[in-house]
């Protein structure tokens, strides 16, 4: 694809080799996301950050990858605050905001609504989440991930096995995951949820189309028993029509230190989009996991400022810049590792 000036709305967008491409963008930009090099090639720029949902880490991630690479920043979050509380439409938000920024994310809780927003908008648009459709730039993040913790074990994202564990329905991270698995070559992809919260259909259909073994299953333990990677997931509870309704699918996978001793194979890597509900009736992954060198949850985070990194500099069309426009930092740098 062509990605000067381009929206990023879904991962549809990609094919194999622009996945390659960005995550190659990722990889440069390690010393920046490191602070041993400073760059200002966005000097002057300035992001929308318009978060309509919560968010920590997807806003916060974005709004620093931007000012990584010299831009600064103006945020909006939560409807109550922004003149959407007062009427006013996408479109008309859209002209305005897009006059002041040179380029905008957006996270918004319904479907479509981050495309809509875009086809007003006068400068690129990069989908944050909309509703429980899409998260192109988290499953950039997770794939990036799973390519570099496999890479330390000698291997790539052609033959992977994943579980996906949770709330397969709702959880847009993972729906935008699976569609970008389908460019890979014989991915086992075992999917864990409550029958009533299984992965869309055409999810599936479309991984088993190009020739992944896709299993569903409702059993926890058997099926984190052979894969490389066993990724849980929140239940999205406010997208149920009540909180009760949540409430029942809450705590129903637990992942904790000793199911992992018991089931799973060495160094099976542990993932989670995060927030993982740590509440004791949901517990996702035990916090006596935290030790285990294996729970990759923090380093998704890490990498996801260098996968936005990547998303700016080439909407922006400075990949080519970034090192001409760089000095050495000035201040003591703690050993920060990526
Ligand atoms: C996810 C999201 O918002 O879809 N969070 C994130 O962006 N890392 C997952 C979630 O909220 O459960």
């Amino acid at each position: 694809m062509i990605f000067t000036g381009s929206d990023i709305l879904s991962v549809e967008q990609f094919d194999r080799s622009d996945i390659e491409h960005i995550f190659q963008v990722a990889d440069a930009m390690a010393p920046y996301a490191l602070r041993r090099r400073v760059t200002r090639v966005l000097e002057g720029a300035i992001l929308g950050n318009m978060f309509f949902e919560p968010s920590t880490r997807t806003r916060i991630s974005f709004g620093c990858a931007f000012n990584l690479l010299g831009g600064e920043v103006r945020e909006t979050t939560g409807f109550e605050s922004s003149a959407i509380a007062k009427g006013e439409s996408l479109y008309d938000t859209a002209r305005v905001l897009s006059g002041f920024s040179d380029v905008i994310c957006m996270r918004h809780p319904q479907e479509g609504s981050v495309a809509e927003f875009a086809a007003a908008s006068r400068v690129p648009v990069l989908n944050g989440g909309d509703g429980a459709n899409e998260h192109p730039s988290q499953a950039l993040l997770d794939l990036y991930t799973i390519r570099k913790e496999l890479a330390s074990k000698d291997r790539g994202i052609d033959g992977l096995r994943i579980a996906l564990i949770g709330d397969l329905k709702y959880g847009r991270t993972v729906h935008s995951l699976c569609k970008l698995l389908r460019h890979f070559k014989n991915v086992q992809v075992t999917l864990v949820s409550p029958a009533e919260l299984a992965m869309p259909e055409n999810i599936v259909e479309e991984m088993r189309s190009v020739g992944h073994n896709v299993v569903v299953t409702e059993d926890l333990t058997q099926s984190i028993s052979n894969v490389d990677i066993a990724y849980s997931t929140r239940i999205q509870e406010e997208r149920f029509a009540s909180k009760e309704e949540a409430d029942m699918y809450r705590g129903r996978f637990r992942l904790n230190q000793s199911i992992y001793t018991q089931y799973c194979e060495p160094n099976t890597v542990i993932m989670h989009p995060l927030p993982r509900d740590s509440r004791a009736d949901a517990n996702e992954l035990d916090n006596d996991l935290n030790q285990n060198p294996n729970l990759a949850i923090f380093r998704q985070a890490d990498n996801g400022v260098l996968v936005r990194m990547a998303l700016f500099a080439l909407v922006l069309d400075v990949v080519d810049q970034v090192d001409k426009c760089a000095r050495d930092v000035n201040w003591y740098n703690s050993a920060r590792t990526l």
